[in-house]
């Protein structure tokens, strides 16, 4: 089973470029699954209807989210009715959404979960436990992936660890800087403490440099805006085995605009 997972989308640029390597890079061709990270798709701050709908268009079947969950409006008047959007599990009950979501894939359940660490974040429930319970009420499902979206890489590699031999992959995000320690843990979890994300590459971290220098320099508010310029494209393609879950290979892409 092919599962190709995108970084974290940034804004209008990032979703174009996202749609326009789905297409055209023969690595990421013929995936049997393809997921993407959409914290930032709406102008660089959260997912708004339009933006999950474009970028379902393009070919990504589901959509995680982090700490920018909530910074559209929108998102929590139609998130509990679209199964394809993961929040972190670990924010309170009650919460809008779901922490994770399965599917069929090839004929067998896949389960995709989204939790947030809590080092520099918001203080969540604690991620390893909200993972564990999910493990628990899903135990029939093998194929399970995770976006660890987290701020920390000790807090992502401590998930990678904890939950090697239990699930298919522990892939970081929120970092927006792809990391180059991709590796397949002993247990059989493929693992990156970053997967990067898409969108302006000539920005700090996909948004306007000169508002984020502004603030950083003034202590005063900024107004950020999504860059512009040539953009990044940053993902990992992983082969995971039919029938036990068990991450093969996990390969790690990244490609820039001239
Ligand atoms: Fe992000
Ligand atoms: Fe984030």
């Amino acid at each position: 089973m092919k599962v190709v997972f995108v970084g974290d989308i940034v804004g209008r640029p990032g979703q174009e470029y996202a749609a326009q390597c789905l297409r055209e890079m023969a690595e990421l061709g013929g995936a049997d699954l393809v997921i993407a990270n959409g914290e930032n798709a709406t102008h660089g701050r959260g997912l708004n209807r339009a933006s999950a709908e474009f970028l379902y268009d393009a070919g990504i079947e589901f959509l995680t989210l982090g700490n920018h969950a909530w910074d559209q409006k929108d998102t929590e008047l139609w998130i509990d009715d679209d199964a394809r959007v993961v929040r972190p599990a670990n924010y309170p009950p009650g919460t809008p959404g779901r922490g994770y979501t399965t599917c069929q894939v090839k004929g067998v359940p896949v389960m995709i979960v989204n939790v947030m660490g809590r080092a520099f974040l918001s203080q969540l429930d604690c991620p390893f436990r909200a993972v564990d319970q999910i493990l628990q009420e899903q135990s029939g499902v093998r194929h399970i992936i995770v976006d660890m979206h987290a701020e920390t890489t000790s807090e992502k590699l401590a998930m990678g660890w904890y939950l090697d031999g239990r699930v298919s992959a522990v892939l970081g995000t929120h970092t927006h800087v792809q990391t180059a320690d991709e590796r397949v843990l002993p247990n059989g979890t493929a693992y990156i403490t970053d997967v990067g994300m898409v969108g302006p590459n000539d920005g700090i971290l996909g948004m306007d440099r000169v508002g984020v220098m502004h603030k950083m320099m003034t202590q005063r508010p900024a107004r950020f805006q999504v860059a512009d310029g040539p953009r990044q494209f940053c993902a990992v393609v992983l082969e995971l085995d039919d029938v036990t879950g068990t991450a093969q290979s996990i390969q790690r892409i990244r490609r820039v605009e001239s």
